[in-house]
């Protein structure tokens, strides 16, 4: 927060301040797709991610690779591609060979340029939401709209069409979630200034939002085939903190001689739904608590301060229970509705990709499409017990609603 900024922040001229653009949320808006021709070798590798995997000639092209020098990228764009390639080839290198075969430590040529972007951007050395979606897109119309059909990721990895289902569903979420970021900090900027109609008007657009978002989710269905998602997409976005198959983490070669550990990639790291907490005053348990905070460890800095701005706004929880306004408890009410409606149907999306899917995995031919990773059978990509946490998290939103 500036100095003399404190009665007024945060408001909508402020988004910037946190690298939130106007019209595109959290996403990156119009991410780069190419850097400058010294980084080729990068980029050509890239570009031909899954046939390589496939091929399992991914890690003999990594180890031929120059390791090339960070200092010539320049901005934050740059930096966010370079970041996006990185962890991308970073996650093939590494579950290549599956859960069976993974590797103790990943080369210099990749370990050192990966690491020297990421302490630029202020990410983890991983891939993270803000590399699988964020900074993921890109229009084949460059004037066309932000609609599935004219969308396509960057870099890819193995999974085909619903690799692309599972990258443009989640962004098409983070898209619908803009107007209820701008809706947060309207609310606190009433609360702010004390005025109950904006206010008002506010917590019915976050729940029109939220609704949006639960509309955009379940688009999952008819882009990604859970077999796919189960047997060949999850292992690469899985990291190497809370994981079986990497126990001790991988060793970034040239940067430290301890192993090191760090969660996989996982829409926890979205900063929509932590804002929305934030907001609401939702109160989890302190395991999910944890877990969550730590998922803030894999946001892009700007994204995580914001979040911290609103934890830090005058409670509406508090303003709402002392007010006699009964549309605000209702209005108030409405949006914790709709979070957990949204919380129940992301419930029964993973019960599908990963319950259901593990299920008829086991009935088929093994190896008939890939072999599904057993150390990820219980825990979630980001390393949590999936449905301990999200139910407890789920209705810990429910217990936001507040009573007549
Ligand atoms: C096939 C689709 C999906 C699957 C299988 C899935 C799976 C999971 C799992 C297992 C977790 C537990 C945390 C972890 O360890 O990673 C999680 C958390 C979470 N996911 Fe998803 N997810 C899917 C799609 C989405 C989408 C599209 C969104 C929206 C952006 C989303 C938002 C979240 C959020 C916000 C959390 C944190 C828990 C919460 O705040 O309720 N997920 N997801």
């Amino acid at each position: 927060m500036e100095a003399g900024d404190e009665e007024e922040s945060p408001q909508p001229t402020a988004m910037g301040r946190f690298q939130l653009s106007e019209e595109y949320g959290f996403l990156l808006p119009n991410p780069l797709t190419e850097l400058p021709p010294s980084y080729s070798p990068w980029m050509d590798i890239a570009h031909e991610l899954p046939q390589l995997i496939a091929s399992h000639q991914l890690r003999a092209r990594i180890h031929q690779m120059p390791q090339l020098n960070t200092q010539q990228l320049q901005g934050r764009e740059e930096l966010h591609l370079a970041h996006l390639v990185l962890s991308f080839l970073t996650m093939g290198y590494v579950w290549q060979e599956g859960e069976k075969g993974t590797v103790k430590m990943l080369p210099h040529n990749l370990a050192v340029p990966f690491w020297e972007v990421s302490q630029a951007l202020g990410l983890p050395p991983i891939l993270t939401h803000a590399d699988f979606v964020l900074a993921n897109w890109r229009r084949k119309d460059p004037s066309g709209p932000l609609e599935i059909e004219n969308l396509e990721p960057i870099i890819s990895l193995p999974g085909g069409e619903s690799l692309r289902g599972f990258i443009l569903v989640t962004l098409l979420v983070e898209k619908a979630a803009v107007p209820g970021i701008k809706a947060t900090i309207q609310a606190i900027h009433a609360l702010q200034h004390h005025d109950d109609e904006l206010l008002h008007r506010a917590l019915q657009g976050l729940s029109a939002a939220i609704g949006a978002m639960d509309k955009a989710l379940q688009q999952m269905h008819d882009y990604v085939d859970p077999a796919v998602f189960y047997t060949v997409i999850r292992i690469f976005l899985s990291g190497w903190r809370d994981n079986a198959a990497m126990p001790h983490g991988l060793l970034y070669e040239g940067i430290s001689e301890q192993p090191m550990a760090f969660s996989g990639g996982s829409a926890a790291q979205s900063s929509v739904l932590h804002t929305f907490d934030e907001l609401l005053g939702i109160q989890h348990s302190q395991e999910s608590t944890a877990f969550l905070h730590r998922m803030r460890d894999y946001m892009p800095p700007p994204h995580r301060a914001f979040i911290r701005d609103i934890s830090l706004a005058p409670s509406l929880r508090q303003h709402i229970l002392s007010s006699a306004d009964l549309r605000l408890h209702e209005a108030f009410n409405h949006c914790i509705t709709a979070l957990a409606d949204f919380r129940s149907h992301h419930i029964a999306i993973v019960t599908k990709y990963i319950t259901v899917a593990k299920s008829k995995a086991g009935q088929e031919e093994a190896g008939s499409i890939g072999k599904p990773p057993a150390a990820l059978e219980a825990k979630g990509t980001g390393g949590s017990h999936i449905f301990v946490f999200l139910k407890s998290v789920r209705d810990s939103t429910r217990e936001g609603l507040i009573s007549a």
